[in-house]
């Protein structure tokens, strides 16, 4: 394309701050990026002070003016949120026929049906790579490149943040919170960490590969999700013991009738590969009946991977590349049933503390048998309650609805502290 592009940036954070350095070295080293031109930068504060230098830079603080900006071909949109005005935003450019750039996983979580139908209509781009993985071009594997293979399931790492979180408690490398406000400095948690530890942000994100996978509507609400807030040191201290980590882990599956579409913390085997994925790094594994097997991996989240994703994005608007938001037209995708989670089968790691003597374990296998909820292996530790010992078991595989409610009778036995943790095992990875 010959002609020069218009972009307009609203939001200068850790991501837009990412991409305006990764342009300015892209525009540098190359002629052929010359046709873009950045017409305005959109931001809340105009004083505030950045890790980039602002000066040069169109500044304004009226976001909604790159919507109407005849200059402007492209709106990027790096301000984050599922509602407001970045909704707003995108919403405006769509339909004033701009092209859209986002790294906004919540948004399309949210409203991504909307925004595709709309973009379909105006005949724009809404490109999201960003949105997933950070710097892993993982949309444009399933959503272009894997499509044609009937995927039938991705999972993975999805959370820079807990993955993080979750590596660093399980080398003893400091508190929960303290490694925490880490991640926030180092730009991989969200504006709201909760969305992150509550397994949000990675829900959102398998939500929307489920969707380009599947060819299913965005269907955030249906979304099985769980965090990472339960996990303590002691789980990691057992989980090893037994050869298992801990991993927040994102899948979505396709059966004959049903999809899978979950969050949540999983024992997964010290040799697997997935167990080996440490720190802000995301990995998601593909499986097809064409190919098999494929794993991508690599930098999850912070400036420079996702503003190199925004790039990414540009480039194909300027090269003309042109796909349907979500993978096949909106009007073709087709409704499936979601499976309840309480309809899923797993093993599981149930972690138990009860008065250490004569009987309870009896109780407790009595409540388990009783539901037919077979124990495979069986540790006992000493709490640091005294008098207390804490009981580690792990099942073989059963419906979760049963292990709820042995969980619910084991609870209320006067032997057992109220609070008994379960934590479901991934063997097959
Ligand atoms: N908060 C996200 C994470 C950033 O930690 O993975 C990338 O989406």
């Amino acid at each position: 394309m010959n002609k020069t592009l218009g972009i307009g940036i609203a939001g200068l954070g850790t991501v837009g701050q990412g991409f305006i350095k990764q342009l300015k070295s892209f525009k540098a080293g190359s002629k052929k990026a010359a046709n873009i031109k950045v017409i305005s930068v959109a931001v809340k504060n105009l004083r505030k002070k950045r890790n980039i230098s602002t000066p040069s830079l169109p500044m304004t603080n009226n976001t909604m003016s790159l919507a109407n900006n005849s200059e402007i071909d492209i709106v990027i949109e790096l301000i984050g949120g599922s509602s407001g005005i970045a909704y707003k935003l995108v919403k405006k450019a769509l339909s004033n026929g701009k092209h859209v750039i986002t790294a906004n996983k919540a948004l399309l979580a949210m409203h991504g049906n909307e925004l595709a139908k709309l973009a379909e209509k105006t005949n724009v781009s809404l490109n999201f790579e960003a949105a997933i993985a950070g710097g892993v071009p993982v949309v444009k594997a399933i959503r272009e490149n894997l499509r044609f293979n009937s995927i039938r399931k991705v999972y993975g790492i999805l959370n820079g943040t807990c993955n993080y979180i979750l590596t660093k408690m399980e080398n003893n490398e400091g508190s929960y919170q303290f490694v925490l406000n880490e991640a926030q400095k180092k730009g991989f948690a969200e504006l709201d960490p909760t969305f992150d530890i509550q397994g949000i942000d990675a829900a959102h994100k398998i939500t929307l590969l489920s969707c380009l996978a599947f060819d299913i509507p965005v269907n955030f609400k249906s979304t099985y999700v769980e965090g990472i807030t339960k996990i303590d040191n002691y789980d990691f201290e057992y989980a090893n013991e037994l050869g298992y980590t801990i991993k927040l882990l994102s899948v979505a599956t396709k059966s004959k009738d049903k999809i899978q579409q979950r969050v949540h913390t999983c024992f997964v085997k010290l040799s697997s590969e997935i167990a080996k994925v440490e720190n802000e790094t995301n990995a998601v594994v593909i499986e097809d009946s064409v190919i098999g097997r494929n794993m991508l991996i690599g930098p999850g989240a912070g400036a420079g991977p996702t503003g190199a994703s925004v790039m990414s994005d540009l480039m194909d608007i300027v090269r003309e590349t042109k796909n349907y938001p979500l993978g096949v037209s909106i009007n073709k995708k087709k409704i499936m049933k979601i499976a309840k989670i309480e309809d899923l089968f797993f093993a599981y790691y149930l972690r138990i503390s009860a008065l250490d003597k004569a009987g309870v374990m009896a109780k407790i296998s009595k409540a388990l048998s009783k539901r037919k909820i077979s124990i495979k292996s069986i540790i006992q530790k000493p709490s640091n309650k005294s008098s207390f010992a804490e009981i580690i078991l792990i099942t073989h595989k059963i419906k979760e609805a049963l292990l709820i409610s042995a969980i619910k009778q084991i609870k209320i036995l006067p032997e057992v502290s109220s609070s008994v943790k379960f934590i479901r095992i991934e063997d097959s990875l």
